[in-house]
């Protein structure tokens, strides 16, 4: 096993071997720009970690690894579009740098490559990693479709809230683990195994990036802070702050979502109710429920407990990030 910056560097490393240019470069361009940005890194890291714990060799992995990478990439290009965010990660969108259409045709050709990078594995393998990327992109959809319908929705629950963010984040999280364990042969019950493990982590990281939205540091976030509100976003944060608040503050939080765009204050005044109301402290709670839940399931994986230990450090170190 390796050190989590030891997984990124390769990762970053065959990236940039993969990154080239071609024409027309105004397709090409906006492509290598998202990509080269940086992030996280989070989910190739995971597959390439998956493999390993599964006594395989992570280098087999780093093509499934770079799939779902550039799929997430994808997937933010078009999701800045539809919500209308000018920065991420701390540079300007690619529809904001070049246009909309830009962003829409560039991003449909990174979905489209992230589905060729399967062909890089012999059949079995590619059919097993295929099924599992089309599942899992629909489902992509599924839950923005709904994070959009939310906007102008007043009733959302926690329940709806919850699927929406399992659907738009949760599962790639889990499919990059899974990805992971299929490229090593690991039996079908590690794999679901570890997916269910994923899918947890992924909805204590939505959670967290919900937060952060509101509570983020505008130095360091990378993106626009208050974004969520300003887009009307009935995150859980929202949801319970309807719950906890009294008469008076549930229907001043009601009215400043009623708007479209960002009356003057909004965002500061929201974000005191998400204070006042407890609302905060719930969604913090939410996080360590969900990032426990997640380790639980690491009970069930056939692994040794040097590599539940690894999982578990990682699982943790994202509920302490601030980007
Ligand atoms: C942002 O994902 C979109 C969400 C699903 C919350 P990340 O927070 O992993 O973004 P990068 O890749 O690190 O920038
Ligand atoms: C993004 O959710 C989910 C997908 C991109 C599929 P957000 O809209 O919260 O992600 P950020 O905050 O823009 O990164
Ligand atoms: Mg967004
Ligand atoms: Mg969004
Ligand atoms: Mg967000």
């Amino acid at each position: 096993m390796l050190s989590i910056e030891k997984y990124q560097n390769e990762f970053v490393d065959f990236l940039e071997e993969y990154s080239t240019v071609k024409e027309p470069q105004t397709l090409y361009n906006p492509i290598q720009y998202i990509l080269s940005l940086g992030g996280k890194r989070l989910r190739p890291v995971l597959t390439l970690m998956t493999a390993d714990i599964f006594n395989n060799d992570y280098k087999k992995a780093l093509n499934a690894a770079l799939s779902i990478e550039v799929f997430h990439n994808f997937s933010l290009v078009h999701d800045d579009i539809m919500d209308d965010a000018p920065l991420r990660r701390g540079q300007k969108t690619v529809h904001e740098k070049w246009d909309v259409n830009t962003g829409i045709l560039s991003g449909d050709a990174m979905l489209i490559m992230a589905y060729q990078l399967f062909e890089n594995y012999e059949a079995n393998t590619f059919q097993a990693l295929a099924k599992l990327f089309s599942k899992t992109a629909l489902e992509v959809c599924e839950g923005q479709q709904y994070d959009v319908d939310f906007e102008t929705r007043g009733n959302v629950t926690v329940a709806e809230y919850l699927k929406m963010i399992e659907y738009k984040t949760a599962v790639l999280v889990g499919a990059a683990m899974k990805m992971g364990a299929i490229v090593a042969n690991a039996s079908t019950e590690d794999q679901n195994n570890i997916y269910e493990f994923g899918k947890n982590l992924g909805i204590a990281f939505q959670l967290q990036d919900d937060y952060l939205d509101a509570f983020g540091n505008p130095e360091t976030f990378g993106k626009q802070v208050g974004g969520d509100i300003i887009e009307n976003k009935k995150t859980y944060l929202y949801i319970k702050a309807l719950e906890f608040s009294n008469e008076n503050d549930k229907a001043q939080l009601q009215k400043l979502f009623s708007n479209s765009g960002a009356s003057e204050n909004k965002v500061e005044v929201v974000k005191q109710l998400f204070k006042v109301s407890g609302s905060a402290e719930a969604t913090k709670k939410a996080i360590e429920d969900y990032t426990k839940k997640a380790f639980l399931v690491l009970e069930s994986l056939n692994i040794s407990d040097d590599k539940k230990t690894l999982l578990k450090n990682f699982g943790n170190s994202l509920m302490n990030r601030n980007v």
